[in-house]
């Protein structure tokens, strides 16, 4: 029996995410109606096309012509000039309005393959098949696309939602476990702001998460998700509610400008931004047994050390953060475990926290 998919609805329609063991089989007869008679356009990374090629061939038996497009592995395909020649290469294939773009990777893929998507002929529509936990439970759900400046990350870009999504359990079976502990402190961060029994079954399994048990991981990416599209379908635009989304990140960000994105990933940083939200909860009065819990999950999941700093940069990056507004920066702390507030904290309260939360690494 076909397994109905989770519906994200948004300003330019809906989003179908099918999720689970047997998502691409459920989304089969869907996705084949979308491709009928049309040009489609794979994007994907020679890495994930190796390994998982043969998953999509299922999906695509309608279509008139199946075009393969190869973006870089990782961070670095996400820029400008890759966008262009995506670009130039679907006119040369013969590209149209009505023809179709397939993301097939990780939040990297999806993210420079679903802008090519939102600008190509002045938008195309697209579908993604995420294959990373981070992917799956965040970079696909939301319709942001974009690529990174030398200047700065995810600098440009737009929001240009899929017609669907396939998060398929059985990608995560050959992702490193690296890149499984990266993503889960995502599923950590979306556990404390909003989903209490999300946090207890990354308490209660962490280590049958981080080995990808399947049915473990599958039930957390379900719980994530649907997290996440509530948020999005409250507030596509990031007006308020999808701020919340952002707990973590404010030092996160700092951390990883200061450090270098090369060298403190973007988990761990998250890791370490949950950390310091957590104490500035606290000291507004958020139960000492729930900030407990916090450390203690962050700590088994256990976040790379931080080199040694200095606090104007930190403080610096922050105030130039993406998210600022002109009225200043506004802190995601959790109110408890399952529920997160935005505060709006001076800038002389941050600094003394901060400068005894890093007292160990400050120069
Ligand atoms: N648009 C959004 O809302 C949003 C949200 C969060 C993150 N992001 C973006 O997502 C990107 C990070 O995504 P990511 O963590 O998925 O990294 P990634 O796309 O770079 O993938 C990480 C690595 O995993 C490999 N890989 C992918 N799928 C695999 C599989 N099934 N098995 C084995 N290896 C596999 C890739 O080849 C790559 O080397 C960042 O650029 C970030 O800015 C976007
Ligand atoms: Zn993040």
């Amino acid at each position: 029996m076909a397994v109905s998919p989770l519906a994200l609805v948004h300003e330019g329609g809906t989003t179908r995410i099918w999720l689970g063991a047997t998502a691409l089989t459920d989304a089969a007869s869907e996705v084949a109606l979308w491709l009928a008679g049309r040009r489609v356009f794979v994007i994907s990374s020679a890495a994930v096309r190796e390994l998982h090629r043969e998953a999509l061939e299922g999906l695509m038996g309608t279509a008139a012509e199946v075009v393969e497009l190869n973006v870089a592995d990782g961070e670095n395909a996400k820029t400008m000039s890759t966008v262009e020649r995506l670009a130039r290469e679907m006119v040369v294939a013969g590209g149209k309005r009505d023809s179709r773009v397939i993301t097939l990777g990780g939040g990297t893929v999806s993210d420079v393959g679903g802008f090519a998507a939102g600008c190509f002929l002045r938008g195309i529509e697209y579908g993604q098949v995420p294959t990373t936990l981070l992917a799956q439970v965040d970079a696909s759900i939301g319709g942001k696309t974009g690529v990174n400046l030398p200047e700065a990350k995810n600098s440009v870009g737009l929001f240009h939602q899929p017609r669907w999504v396939v998060s398929d359990a059985r990608f995560l079976s050959t992702l490193p476990a690296r890149e499984l502990r990266q993503a889960m402190f995502e599923v950590v961060k979306v556990g404390i702001l909003a989903d209490p029994v999300l946090f207890e079954l990354v308490e209660s399994s962490l280590a049958d998460l981080l080995t990808a048990a399947p049915e473990t991981l599958a039930r957390a990416v379900e719980r994530a998700v649907s997290v996440k599209v509530a948020m999005v379908a409250a507030d596509e635009r990031e007006g308020d509610r999808r701020r919340l989304l952002n707990l973590g990140h404010t030092l996160g960000h700092a951390l990883e400008t200061v450090v270098g994105h090369g060298r403190l990933r973007h988990g761990d940083a998250v890791g370490h931004g949950m950390l310091f939200a957590t104490t500035l909860a606290e000291a507004r009065g958020l139960a000492s047994e729930d900030a407990d819990r916090i450390r203690a999950l962050l700590g088994r999941l256990g976040m790379a050390q931080l080199p040694s700093l200095k606090m104007a940069p930190i403080l610096e990056a922050i105030r130039r953060d993406k998210k600022a507004r002109e009225s200043g920066l506004a802190w995601v702390l959790p109110l408890a475990i399952g529920r997160a507030e935005i505060a709006d904290i001076s800038e002389l309260t941050v600094e003394k926290h901060l400068a005894s939360f890093l007292k160990d690494c400050l120069e």
